[in-house]
């Protein structure tokens, strides 16, 4: 059974680690930010209630969150683990998680400079159907503008403008970031496997480093 959590900043390369780890190790991706996307993309009251919020940058209510996870969770591709992307992110989060029972394995933190971050969105492109992620210069589909899968068309995203993604970095500072202190303290008590790796080295590196680990 293995629980991952993959925390740091926008654009640290979670999605793209996540994918890879998911194959590896044979357990699904819950990612909060592909479900709310495709709550939005559906026009649900859900997708309604919390679209201006991801187009700002801002966090959706833990409440809201939390229903998310206790629901996803419920599936059975669950019962051997999951691969948790860009959740928890705030401590109430953690916590909640925690009341659901869930034994997390491994927290991996991928570090990025915050001005790494921002020459990175810009070349971000997603396939809006499964949230797979390119980029133009650094990760490219082998056509050009096109997913390598389903062979759609690959947008931009509406949060990945400049000044949200400042917006979203300062978010991040202020209430994700104190995480890592929070699962590195409970790894030298708990089972919990905490490690660093430097999300500025190339997909395959970063993706080589969080193997050995896991
Ligand atoms: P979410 O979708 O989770 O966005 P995020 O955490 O801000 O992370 P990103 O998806 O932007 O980046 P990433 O780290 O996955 O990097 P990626 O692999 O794409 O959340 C979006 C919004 O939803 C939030 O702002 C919030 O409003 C809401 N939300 C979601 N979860 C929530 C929660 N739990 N609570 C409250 N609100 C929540 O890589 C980025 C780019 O870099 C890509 O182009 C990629 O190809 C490239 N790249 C990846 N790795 C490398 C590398 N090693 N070298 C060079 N380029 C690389």
């Amino acid at each position: 059974m293995k629980n991952i959590i993959l925390l740091g900043p926008p654009g640290a390369g979670k999605g793209t680690q996540a994918d890879l780890i998911c194959d590896l190790c044979s357990i699904p991706k819950i990612s909060t930010g592909d479900m709310l996307r495709e709550a939005v993309a559906s026009g649900s009251e859900l997708g309604k209630k919390v679209s201006n919020i991801l187009d700002t940058g801002g966090l959706v209510s833990d409440e809201i969150i939390g229903a998310l996870i206790h629901d996803r969770l419920s599936k059975p591709d669950c019962e051997k683990g999951a691969l948790f992307d860009g959740v928890p992110r705030t401590i109430g989060q953690a916590d909640q998680l925690n009341q659901m029972g869930i034994i997390f394995t491994h927290v991996i933190e991928i570090f990025v400079e915050d001005e790494e971050i921002v020459s990175r969105m810009s070349g971000r492109r997603v396939h809006s159907g499964s949230g797979r992620n390119y980029h133009i210069l650094y990760n490219p589909p082998q056509k050009e503008g096109f997913d390598d899968i389903t062979g759609e068309l690959l947008v931009q995203r509406e949060d990945d403008k400049p000044e949200t993604v400042l917006k979203r970095l300062k978010v991040y500072h202020e209430q994700t970031k104190p995480l890592t202190d929070f699962y590195n303290s409970l790894s030298n008590k708990d089972n919990i496997k905490f490690f660093r790796v430097d999300g500025s080295k190339s997909v395959e590196e970063v993706f080589e480093n969080i193997s050995k680990e896991i």
